[in-house]
């Protein structure tokens, strides 16, 4: 048993940045870990793993469709699968132990087992109980299931058991088209699977820009990627390493069936609180199954802070790592923020999709007046040499003010253009002060530049 200032349940991004932040202000840090590995579903089974096979399987689709144009001949290289995910193991090896790493260099003490709370000031891990003076909850999120699907992580797999399919189907039908299933759905689709997304809604990833939405869906259905839309997906069959997908279509309720070698069940994530004992701490939660917090990310329970998946907002690594830090300095006595209308997302694609702020559609229902500065990366130099042309930069500014309210990006890079605009929005730029801002020729992000000057007198390559 010890004593500390802080425990952090969870080594997720919320989790293990904020144990490094407590720690960086003098407060006694212990981070508690269920896994064999720190890092969470970031590292261990989300964004890390989930880039590097994109990353693997775009270089081969380049090499496939780019490489004999630009003069570089010979044999396209096949698939070696379990070389693939020997890459994607070490590309997460590599980043679980510099967390193991930077926990020591920190002075953080790694707890390692499954924790509950059996009271405020208290952490039970195993047979011992450490006190606390503050508990942050971090114990992110976990694949929600759908009804008539039962997951069996080999035939009907979650992202979990996608990162580690035995073999690279030859058939794969994905249930929803939001990130996981479209970045997942890429890498199959480029390593040779037939990738088929049936998707409730009528447009592929809710919540994104339409013009965004409806442009990447027809890049991917380019890219040889199937949508059924509109579809309710009402029951899964396995049988001998097969599967069948059994949906209706909304508009007229007619039955239909696919079959699959794989079956991917992307719906959307829930907050993961199982064996904390929140009931009987009587800690407050959201409708929809999220620690309740304050704006100090306080739970109803003094002392007890959560962040990360487990509350409100979008599920991503880096909001959860702002949280972490944020919480940290509140506990500290500072006064750590996070601004929850400037955090991007990026879906990695290829093209890579990127937003950030207000789209047309919650201007629109808010009756705000905005105006739109497009540039298309067909009028991009070096977007039109790498092959990079699919795509625009969309950047909203206020129509009286002319601050900028929002971006959205389709195209090479989005996810890393984005942040320029991030930036300026966090100090309060008018879409003007991008505009008159001097950027280097030739790079993609001069497409960012004449969506700014779009904005106002026109753009110069369009
Ligand atoms: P988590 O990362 O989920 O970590 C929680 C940790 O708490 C886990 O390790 C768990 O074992 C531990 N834990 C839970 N309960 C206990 C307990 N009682 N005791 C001890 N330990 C416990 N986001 C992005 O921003 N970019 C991406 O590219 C991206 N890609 C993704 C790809 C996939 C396939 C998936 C599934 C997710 C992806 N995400 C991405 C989302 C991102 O992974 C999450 O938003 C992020 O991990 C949330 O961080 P967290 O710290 O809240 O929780
Ligand atoms: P999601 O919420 O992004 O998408 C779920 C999709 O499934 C939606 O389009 C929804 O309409 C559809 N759907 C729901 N029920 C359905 C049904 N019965 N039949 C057919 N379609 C149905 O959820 P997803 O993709 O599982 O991702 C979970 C979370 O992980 C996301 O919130 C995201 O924030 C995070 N993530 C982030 C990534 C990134 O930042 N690049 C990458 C992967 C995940």
């Amino acid at each position: 048993m010890s004593d500390y200032d802080v425990i952090i349940i969870g080594s997720g991004p919320g989790g293990y940045v904020s144990a490094i932040r407590c720690a960086q202000l003098g407060l006694k840090t212990a981070c508690v870990e269920g896994r064999e590995t720190l890092g969470g579903t970031c590292l261990n089974v989300g964004c890390i793993p989930s880039k590097a096979l994109l990353h693997a399987s775009h270089m081969l689709h380049e090499a496939e469709h780019n490489f004999a144009e630009m003069g570089l001949k010979g044999k396209s290289p096949s698939v070696d699968w379990p070389q693939m995910l020997k890459y994607k193991q070490s590309t997460i090896d590599t980043n679980t132990k510099g967390i193991e790493f930077l926990f020591k260099k920190n002075k953080v003490d790694w707890i390692k087992g499954w924790a509950t709370i059996p009271e405020a000031g208290k952490v039970k891990v195993g047979d011992d109980v450490h006190t606390a003076k503050n508990i942050i909850i971090a114990t992110g999120s976990e694949p929600s299931s759908l009804p008539g699907v039962e997951v069996d992580e080999t035939t009907v797999v979650t992202s979990t058991g996608a990162l580690e399919l035995g073999k690279v189907p030859k058939k794969m039908v994905v249930i929803g088209a939001g990130v996981i299933g479209l970045e997942l759905g890429s890498v199959y689709a480029r390593l040779g699977a037939e990738v088929t997304v049936v998707e409730f809604l009528d447009h592929i990833t809710p919540g994104m820009d339409s013009e965004i939405s409806r442009q990447l869906q027809k890049t991917l259905k380019k890219q040889g990627i199937t949508f059924v839309m509109g579809a309710a997906v009402q029951k899964t069959e396995t049988a001998r390493g097969k599967a069948k997908v059994h949906y209706k279509l909304r508009k007229d309720d007619s039955e239909h069936v696919l079959d699959a070698d794989t079956v991917l069940v992307s719906t959307g994530r829930r907050p993961y609180v199982d064996g904390l004992g929140l009931e009987a701490l009587n800690i407050s939660m959201t409708q929809r199954g999220q620690i309740a917090v304050n704006d100090h990310w306080e739970t109803s329970v003094k002392g007890i802070y959560a962040i990360g998946d487990v509350i409100e907002g979008p599920m991503l690594a880096h909001k959860a790592e702002d949280e972490g830090m944020a919480a940290a300095e509140q506990i500290a006595g500072k006064h750590g923020h996070v601004n929850y209308s400037v955090i991007p997302g990026v879906i990695y694609t290829h093209p890579e999709v990127a937003n950030v702020g207000e789209t047309e559609e919650t201007l629109k229902a808010a009756g705000r007046a905005y105006k739109v500065g497009k540039f298309s990366f067909m009028g991009n130099a070096r977007a039109k040499a790498n092959f990079s042309g699919d795509g625009f930069v969309k950047l909203i500014a206020d129509k009286e003010t002319d601050r900028i309210l929002g971006c959205h990006i389709i195209g090479p890079s989005a996810g890393e253009l984005i942040h320029e605009v991030c930036v300026a929005m966090e100090f309060g730029a008018s879409a003007q002060d991008l505009a008159m801002t001097c950027h280097a020729h030739p790079t993609y992000s001069e497409a960012v530049r004449e969506a700014a000057l779009a904005c106002g007198d026109g753009a110069i390559h369009a």
